[in-house]
Parts: structure tokens; C-alpha cells; sequence
């Protein structure tokens, strides 16, 4: 029968076959998926295994500081920061398609991986020592809605699935690649993982940058996670996480429209609200959020951000709409 603890354990058994006794990097991103593939790796091949952070500039508020106390204590992996800005935004600049914003980020993560492994190495190198494989959480969606499974379109290119590189280093280890959402929970639950990272709601490897609609800039990214962590932070203290899959914070940078605060002329952009509740993200719809909490949220938003005077609720099923906007 299949248990968690069962699919835990055949999944261990199969990185173990995979990586025998040689290297693995592990992107983490602070989400559940790439969290509970590093904990798979490191059950199977223990030290053979560092986890590698991207810091690229387009994380939400205080995400760099969760992976690197929360994963660490929790796992007890060997973690390597590393501090990738300046290259993620210039890759991005003067972009705004959706496509090549998702293309330039996965190239450039992996740019990341292969710059990480002289530090992943350290003395090795000089014995000849390699890095062979990756480790990524994709999980079957990913692979599915980026075009990987039998006789489908592509929708959009996960970071990890649709813009690797053909001349990757490394070959993929990806022990979630048959997985959903639910399962890969109830798999990082086996392994031990705490809540606080099992229970997080989804955020995509891409980041802010396919949150904000238009060219990604410091300053559009600074107005989204101002807006972002006030959405994030009433939507907890209304006791609501549990009931919404996510909810996207989106900053239409490209639009502006006329507002009027205090005795004064506006023209500012719009945050839209994508709350949404789904099963494994295939298929989603929007959150009926109690009016006050919107109220809440709206207010806070349009007071405390500057550059935004007004907020949107994006009240569309997937389909016909997609979770994140890009
Ligand atoms: P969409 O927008 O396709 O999103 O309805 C489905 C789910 O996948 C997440 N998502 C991603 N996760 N890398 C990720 O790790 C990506 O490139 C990516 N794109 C979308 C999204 O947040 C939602 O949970």
C-alpha cells in the first residue's frame, strides 16, 4: 500500500541508487518542494549533499532569513548563500515578456549552481573533486504545465523544468517528479520536517519578478514586497492560511490610473489579490475572503505603500486563469 512512509522510503532508495557515492547540490528556495527533495537527498547520501541558496534579489520579506535558520535547524544540512542580485537584475532588465523573464531566471540559477560548486568543494577541487548532480523539487504539475508530459502545451516554463540550459553540468536528480502537492506535504511530514515549512503555502521559484507585470526594477520590487507582506501578514491574523491554497500579490507596474489622497492628485499603480484555494494548483478557484479582511488589506496597502492608490481582487477561476499572472 502506499503510505507516505513507504513512498518516502522508495524514494530514498532510489536517490541512493541514482548518486551512489558521489556529489549533489541542492537548490533551495524556501518553499515545501525544494525543502523536502534536499530532505530525500540528505537521508540518502547525508554530506555528499549541500544545499545551495540563490539570493536573487526577487524573494518576498524575510525569506532569505527563514532557509538559512529554519531548513538549517531543522535538517542540519550544509548550506552555501549565495548573493546573485546584481547578476539576476541585470539579466532582467529591459524585460517584460513572461516567457523570457522565466527563461533568463531558470539560465541564470543554474549559472548560480555551477558558480556555487568551488565553494560547495572547497579543498576537493583541487583533488579533482566534481559536483555531478542537482537536486530539484519539480513536481508533476511543474513538469506537465511546462510541456514535459506526453501531448502537452506549454502554459509557462517553470524555472526549473523549461529554461535549463541544453549544456546543463549536472545530471537532475528530481525525487518529486511524480508527485503532487498533498503527497510531497505528507512526504516532508515523514521526514520529520516542521510545520513552518511542510505547512507554507506555494511561492515560485521565479519569485517577484513574474509578480510584477512590466520590467522588473529595485524600486517595483520594493513597492510588491511592502504590499505582499502586509497582504500576508492580516491574511494570518485573520486565521485565514489554512483555508487559501495562496495568494499572489501582484503589482501591475506598466498601468497607472488617477486617485485623489488627502486634497492631492494621484497616479499610481494597482496591487491585484489573487486569493485562491485548489488541491494540487492544476485547477483553482478564487477565495471568497471575508469583506473586512479585504477592507483591511486595502486600506493598509494604499496608506502605508506609496506609488499604490488602488487594489484589485482577481475574482477568475483556473482555468481560464492561471495562479500567478505570468
Ligand atoms: P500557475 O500560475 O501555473 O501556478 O497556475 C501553479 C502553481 O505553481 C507555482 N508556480 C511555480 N513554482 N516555479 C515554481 O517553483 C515556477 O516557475 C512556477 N510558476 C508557477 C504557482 O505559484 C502555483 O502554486
Amino acid at each position: 500500500t502506499w503510505t507516505a512512509a513507504n513512498i518516502a522510503e522508495a524514494l530514498v532508495e532510489g536517490v541512493r541508487a541514482q548518486v551512489g557515492d558521489r556529489r549533489a547540490i541542492c537548490g533551495l528556495s524556501g518553499g515545501v518542494d525544494s525543502a523536502v527533495a534536499a530532505a530525500i537527498v540528505q537521508r540518502a547520501i547525508g554530506d555528499q549533499l549541500t544545499c545551495v541558496f540563490v539570493d536573487h534579489g526577487l524573494l518576498r520579506a524575510g525569506e532569505r532569513e527563514q532557509v538559512e535558520q529554519d531548513f538549517v535547524a531543522a535538517t542540519g544540512a550544509r548550506l552555501v548563500t549565495v548573493d546573485a542580485v546584481d547578476t539576476f537584475m541585470a539579466a532582467l532588465a529591459g524585460t517584460s515578456d513572461p516567457e523570457t523573464k522565466r527563461k533568463a531566471i531558470g539560465r541564470e540559477f543554474i549559472r548560480s549552481f555551477e558558480g556555487a560548486t568551488a565553494q560547495v568543494l572547497g579543498d576537493a577541487a583541487a583533488d579533482g573533486a566534481t559536483v555531478d548532480f542537482l537536486v530539484q523539487g519539480t513536481l508533476y504539475p511543474d513538469v506537465v504545465e511546462s510541456g514535459g508530459g506526453a501531448g502537452t502545451a506549454t502554459i509557462k516554463s517553470h524555472h526549473n523544468v523549461g529554461g535549463l540550459p541544453d549544456d546543463l553540468e549536472f545530471a537532475l536528480v528530481e525525487p518529486l517528479r511524480l508527485l503532487f502537492k498533498d503527497e510531497v506535504r505528507a512526504v516532508g511530514r515523514e521526514l520529520g520536517l516542521p510545520e513552518a515549512i511542510v505547512g507554507r503555502q506555494p511561492f515560485p521559484g521565479p519569485g517577484l519578478a513574474i509578480r510584477i507585470v512590466g520590467e522588473v526594477t529595485q524600486e517595483r520590487l520594493e513597492i510588491l514586497r511592502a504590499a505582499d507582506l502586509i497582504a500576508r501578514t492580516e491574511l494570518t491574523a485573520a486565521g485565514l492560511d489554512g483555508e487559501i491554497w495562496q495568494c499572489p500579490v501582484v503589482l501591475l507596474a506598466d498601468v497607472r490610473s488617477v486617485g485623489v489622497q488627502g486634497d492631492g492628485r494621484t497616479y499610481g499603480h494597482p496591487i491585484v489579490l489573487r486569493p485562491v484555494s485548489s488541491e494540487d494548483a492544476m485547477t483553482a478557484d478564487w477565495t471568497r475572503l471575508p469583506y473586512e479582511v479585504l477592507e483591511r488589506i486595502s486600506t493598509r496597502i494604499t496608506n502605508e505603500v506609496a506609488e499604490v492608490n488602488r487594489v484589485v481582487l482577481d475574482v477568475t477561476s483556473k482555468p481560464p486563469g492561471t495562479i500567478e499572472w505570468e
